[in-house]
């Protein structure tokens, strides 16, 4: 079968690390961090980093690390970005090297991201005067809360030398080990956090007339914003509004004086944000005055949405069909988010999903479960596939 992870061409350079690389991946999951909190995780890879005898290794972001492997002359340099926080998440993987700190999980795979960094850093570093270029690698905290990306640009990993090209790979337990999911343009969304406050008049239950009941008017509310995504939204656009969470009341006797609710936009443009925004407003306006209640809305947009760059995704997809084969590419956008996408706004690049489901060895896990899992072959296949991209992009970078 073509594709199937055995059968990929791995050159022996990669195969001489994968145990080292799986094994630093376990430690890392054995101490997790939450974002903010990545401080052994830093100290590992700032010691690491130092081993390999990378230049410019330092501490960024408060939680985070970068270091630099510098090519023979002043080619154009390339950026590769690993997350490295995990998640509040209770772990039952019944792995033997499963979270020791308590509540706190890798859940979504940055360990994996952690170790082929460092992995990818090793195999450049040892053939760094071959390189026609330099490669920075940056260790960014806080991918799971937000900011942590824009940190990392702050304390100046775009220059120094000037990044040309940005890669990054979110390993996928979704996507079959030996395959990666791809494409060019929006592949992730800009995220806004809303809440909304409807305050009415509380009363007796057995009173309603002499009340304006927010339960009811919260509940009006929710289905009328049901038409911002089918009725206001262009059908060509890609764009999501979900309620999770509300909260009212205090007892079933007792009339509600007000209601909260938070949820989610997902959009992959500030113009459709901005859309649906303003249609909230006019829903929320218009209901509310209907019942006599009133209403705040805020919303906070964490990060862009994540726009890979057409030739630069054009060259990881031709790639991953000489190395995965052509039937293992996919190219399904999704609506997550992923702060990647401040990276990507300042310079051209490509963010892309490496498969490690196996359903074959019952490795089928759901990210921020308990009980995700990956398949560990899928990291020497990511570090094959991610220094073919790093060479490319070093050979052939985008125009300037
Ligand atoms: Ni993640």
């Amino acid at each position: 079968m073509q594709g199937h992870p055995s059968k990929l061409r791995v050159r022996p350079e990669v195969r001489a690390v994968r145990a080292g690389v799986i094994e630093t991946r376990r430690d890392l999951h054995r101490r997790p961090e939450l974002s903010w909190q990545e401080h052994r995780t830093q100290q590992v890879i700032l010691a690491r980093l130092r081993e390999l005898g990378l230049a410019d290794v330092r501490p960024i972001a408060t939680t985070g690390a970068t270091g630099l492997v510098e090519g023979r002359g002043n080619g154009p340099a390339v950026l590769w970005r690993a997350d490295i926080d995990a998640l509040p998440v209770p772990e039952r993987s019944n792995l033997p090297f499963a979270s020791e700190n308590e509540g706190v999980m890798h859940a979504c795979g940055h360990d994996a991201h952690i170790a082929i960094a460092l992995g990818l850093a090793e195999l450049l570093a040892k053939g760094s005067s071959e390189l026609p270029g330099s490669v920075r690698f940056v260790f960014q905290p806080a991918e799971e809360s937000s900011g942590g990306a824009r940190a990392c640009i702050a304390d100046g990993v775009l220059d120094g030398p000037r990044i040309a090209t940005v890669l990054g790979l979110h390993i996928s337990a979704d996507v079959p080990v030996g395959s990666i999911n791809v494409a060019p343009g929006p592949f992730f969304a800009s995220p806004t956090a809303i809440r909304i406050e409807i305050t009415g008049r509380g009363g007796h239950a057995a009173a309603p007339h002499q009340s304006v009941d927010a339960v009811v008017v919260a509940a009006h509310v929710i289905t009328a914003l049901q038409t911002v995504v089918s009725r206001a939204v262009g059908p060509s656009e890609t764009a999501v509004l979900t309620i999770g969470k509300v909260t009212a009341g205090f007892r079933g006797n007792v009339i509600a004086e007000s209601a909260a609710m938070t949820g989610t936009i997902r959009t992959y443009s500030d113009r459709v944000r901005a859309l649906m925004l303003q249609r909230m407003e006019e829903i929320l306006a218009g209901v509310c005055a209907a019942f006599g209640a009133t209403f705040e809305l805020k919303h906070t947009t964490s990060c862009p949405p994540l726009v890979n760059d057409a030739r630069v995704a054009a060259m990881v997809r031709a790639e991953g069909e000489e190395f995965f084969g052509a039937a293992n590419i996919f190219a399904a956008p999704s609506m997550g988010a992923d702060d990647m996408a401040d990276f990507l706004q300042e310079r051209p690049g490509c963010y892309f999903w490496l498969g490690a489901r196996n359903e074959a060895k019952g490795i089928a896990g759901r990210h921020h479960d308990p009980g995700f899992v990956i398949d560990e072959d899928a990291l020497e296949l990511g570090l094959e596939f991610g220094l073919r991209l790093i060479e490319r992009a070093l050979a052939d970078p985008p125009a300037r």
